[in-house]
């Protein structure tokens, strides 16, 4: 975010400076790059969206904690190959995103992708279960192989903890073969696994089967929490790049919605536009959506991740035995939740 351009208040539409591929205007945007990989289909003939990655880490918004995080534990040993052989770090294992819901994982992950100029195949677990229930072993198969044509690819597991709570759903015993199929393919025993880097997202990391998270597998975890100012005003930007603005002062609007997720200032934005569009319904006078609008908006939506915080402020006290959720009590104390 440049600050120095936020300075006073800008008027008017503000060009596009990214292509958030999960813009609720625009859901489609996932780019289908045919012209360069086939998509790859499989025994079912089901292919997996083999993306290419139209963000960097330079288009998400304020964060550089985890943005520094993410260059210590995933990207710096990525680039420095002599350095791994010198310290014997592998470039085994994943890393995995957790936080509250609409908070950037997804966001941070496709960032991730574009700024090692390798290709995105994003899949949620939930899919993999449900959507072709009973193969689900070999679509995991399927998956890493088509990582692996596709490499350098950052393989990216959505909504992982359903391979631990959905437990009961599927019956213990084919989850846990599921869960071996997974632990295999990460551990690369059935095929390669160079050039394939795996970051995995959850919103809830304690219903994770431990198996996962033991050593080379998905051992290194990132907290993604709320957007910081910066990135809110990045957020609050971008949905309001298309709309009649006038007199918006994006800092004041970030400084104002503290704990608001990034799905949350989508929403604000959207309520604000109602706002102007019911007044110019009423008095048949079209008008800009104001600072007013923004901030009566603000009133009406509702940080939502309360309840994630409130799951979150329990395993702080009750689970963090290990001190795996450090980060999170730390996070939880200087908000005084904990
Ligand atoms: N730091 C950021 N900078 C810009 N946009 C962001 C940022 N964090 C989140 N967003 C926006 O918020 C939306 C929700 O984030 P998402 O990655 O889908 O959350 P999660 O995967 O954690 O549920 C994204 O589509 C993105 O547009
Ligand atoms: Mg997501």
């Amino acid at each position: 975010m440049d600050w120095d351009a936020l300075e006073g208040e800008f008027h008017g539409i503000v060009p596009p400076r990214f292509t958030p591929p999960e813009a609720p205007a625009d859901p489609g945007t996932p780019i289908r790059s045919d012209d360069v990989h086939e998509p790859v289909r499989g025994d079912h003939d089901r292919a997996f969206d083999v993306e290419r990655a139209t963000i960097t880490l330079a288009d998400v918004g304020g964060m550089e904690e985890v943005k520094k995080r993410l260059d210590l534990a995933f990207l710096g040993p990525l680039r420095n190959p002599e350095l791994r052989t010198l310290f014997g770090k592998s470039l085994r294992g994943g890393l995995l995103l957790y936080g509250p819901p609409g908070c950037g994982k997804t966001f941070l992950a496709r960032a991730v992708a574009g700024e090692m100029g390798a290709a995105f195949i994003s899949l949620s677990i939930t899919d993999v279960l449900t959507m072709w229930m009973g193969s689900s072993e070999r679509n995991l198969h399927d998956l890493f192989a088509a990582a692996r044509s596709h490499s350098p690819c950052v393989l990216f597991l959505d909504e992982i903890d359903a391979l631990g709570h959905k437990r009961s759903q599927l019956g213990s015993s084919g989850m846990r073969t599921l869960v071996n199929q997974l632990l295999t393919e990460l551990d690369g025993v059935d095929g390669n696994n160079d050039g394939v880097f795996v970051l995995a997202a959850t919103n809830a990391p304690w219903d994770i089967d431990p198996a996962l998270r033991r050593p080379g597998r998905l051992d290194r975890t990132l907290l993604v929490l709320p957007p910081d100012q910066a990135a809110r005003a990045a957020i609050l930007e971008y949905h309001l790049r298309e709309r009649p603005i006038a007199g918006i002062d994006l800092r004041k609007l970030a400084a104002a919605t503290d704990h608001y997720s990034g799905a949350d200032l989508a929403h604000v934005s959207e309520t604000a536009a109602e706002f102007a569009m019911r007044d110019a319904i009423t008095t048949g006078e079209v008008r800009m959506i104001s600072q007013q609008d923004m901030l009566a908006a603000v009133k009406e939506v509702r940080p939502s991740t309360d309840a994630w915080f409130a799951t979150a402020r329990s395993v702080a006290l009750f689970g963090n035995e290990s001190g795996e959720y450090d980060d999170l009590a730390a996070y939880l104390k200087k908000r005084k939740m904990l």
